[in-house]
């Protein structure tokens, strides 16, 4: 096949200077959507000076994520974050980015994370006993409550009973400022001595302090505590044992951790939640399922999730629906080709989760909510990869992807073995694509028993 051009991809009609960026920055995904509908899986659009190429066909995101991943770096779209989260494993590049994925890795391996299980299950249970039937909750809000309360608690263990609060709070002020800490001049902004941001240097500040103070003692202590930070403190070089993770690092995998591991995972089970009160028998057959292998009080453990395969398929199904990460993207550093495509060094790919895994080709009647596709082994076998990947792939696959079946699977058994939730009348719905896919407008559901 003769190579294309990259000037012969079509692209839309767009405005001198500033290209497509008024339709992208009013709907980002519509217009994803809009443009592969008109011109297919390779289409390329413009942002003021910046070229970007779209593309919806699983081969060529294998191409981008795997094969010729060498060739792409994640650029600059969380250069602002690196304000908070230092150089650290979401956003460091080449060597330096694979030294820190061998040093981390063993934090999530299977046997951490039967330990990370009980945790979930645990704190799912408090939650769970802490809902009232009747009362009107915002569970896209609960779900980040929770997770994040998961995600502290394996981070640092029983420990941080005393500093949770202070985590929580300058955590929340953080997380609410994250998305202006990808702004453009975020750098310059943040010493602008505005309330906000005195709030933000405070939280962060506050929060840095307790943090430093952990590792203090923990590194005095030197005991394994069986939570993330021990692991993190214990993490050796294999090509280099002496050296280990700086206090800084330890930091700033910490915060990492703590923002890439819990509003993904709360946006994934606020739309489980979301579609499982619109399909009643869905959920009916899930909790037989979980009341027929844990019975009516066990709570459960990594080993039980395997046996809950119905339930695995609801979360699967969610994730494909509503993709928590629903657009992943690579800046090349080279000219490369994607397919029989020419593609420009520094153009920046798209691939879109939401678009791909929307697409009947690789979805027979792709907007129904239907968790039984998970179970058909033959149709698992013909799909291509990447019709599917809400979790990335490749070198930089997420870190945290079995950590976040287990929680997906252990909170889901938890919460549906006591309670169901009902979309409170005239609540709107809608999708609000910022760097996660959230409930614009939350989620209103009354809790009423299961
Ligand atoms: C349903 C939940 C989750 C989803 C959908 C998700 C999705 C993703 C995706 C798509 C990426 C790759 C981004 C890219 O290649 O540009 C990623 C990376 C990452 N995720 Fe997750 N994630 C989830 C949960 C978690 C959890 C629970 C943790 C940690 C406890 C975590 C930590 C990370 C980290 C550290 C990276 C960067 C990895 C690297 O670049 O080497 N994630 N995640």
């Amino acid at each position: 096949m003769p190579i294309r051009s990259f000037r012969s991809i079509p692209k839309p009609r767009e405005i001198p200077i500033i290209g497509s960026a008024h339709r992208r920055f009013s709907g980002p995904l519509a217009f994803f959507e809009e443009i592969k509908a008109k011109f297919g899986d390779v289409v390329r659009f413009t942002l003021f000076d910046e070229q970007f190429l779209l593309v919806s066909d699983p081969a060529l995101v294998n191409e981008m994520l795997v094969t010729k991943q060498n060739s792409f770096r994640k650029g600059k779209a969380l250069e602002g974050a690196r304000v908070f989260l230092g150089n650290s494993l979401l956003v460091s590049e080449g060597e330096e980015h694979t030294r820190q994925r061998r040093l981390i890795q063993p934090a999530f391996h299977r046997g951490r994370i039967a330990g990370y299980a009980k945790v979930m299950a645990e704190e799912t249970r408090e939650w769970v006993e802490g809902q009232e039937a009747g009362s009107e909750i915002d569970l896209a809000m609960e779900m980040n409550r929770l997770t994040l309360a998961v995600v502290a608690e394996t981070l640092f263990g029983s420990q941080v009973d005393k500093e949770a609060h202070v985590i929580a709070e300058s955590l929340t002020v953080i997380i609410e400022n994250f998305n202006r800490m990808l702004l453009p001049f975020w750098q310059i902004l943040q010493h602008i001595p505005t309330a906000g941001n005195r709030r933000l240097n405070e939280a962060q500040r506050r929060l840095d302090e307790t943090i430093y103070h952990l590792i203090g003692e923990r590194r005095k202590e030197g005991r394994d505590h069986g939570d993330l930070l021990s692991m993190l403190l214990a993490a050796e070089d294999a090509e280099n044992p002496l050296k280990r993770l700086t206090d800084v690092e330890v930091r700033d995998q910490t915060m990492t951790l703590f923002i890439a591991g819990h509003e993904t995972t709360a946006n994934a089970l606020a739309w489980t939640w979301h579609l499982l009160s619109q399909h009643d028998e869905v959920r009916v057959k899930m909790k037989e399922e979980i009341d027929r292998v844990l019975g009516s009080d066990q709570l459960p453990g990594l080993e039980d999730t395997a046996k809950l395969p119905y339930t695995t398929a609801v979360f699967s199904e969610a994730m494909r629906l509503f993709p928590p990460v629903w657009v992943i993207g690579r800046r090349a550093l080279e000219d490369v080709t994607l397919g029989d495509y020419e593609v420009p060094r520094r153009t920046i790919v798209v691939a879109s989760q939401y678009l791909i895994q929307h697409d009947e080709r690789f979805w027979p009647q792709a907007l129904e909510f239907r968790p039984e596709r998970w179970l058909d082994e033959a149709a698992q076998t013909t799909r291509p990869k990447f019709a599917y990947f809400p979790f990335g792939g490749g070198g930089r696959v997420c870190i945290g992807e079995g950590f976040a079946w287990t929680e997906g699977v252990i909170l889901l058994a938890v919460m549906a073995r006591k309670w169901k939730f009902e979309p409170v009348p005239g609540h709107m719905v809608e999708l609000r694509p910022t760097a996660t896919l959230r409930p614009k407008h939350g989620l209103k559901m009354t809790v009423r028993a299961a």
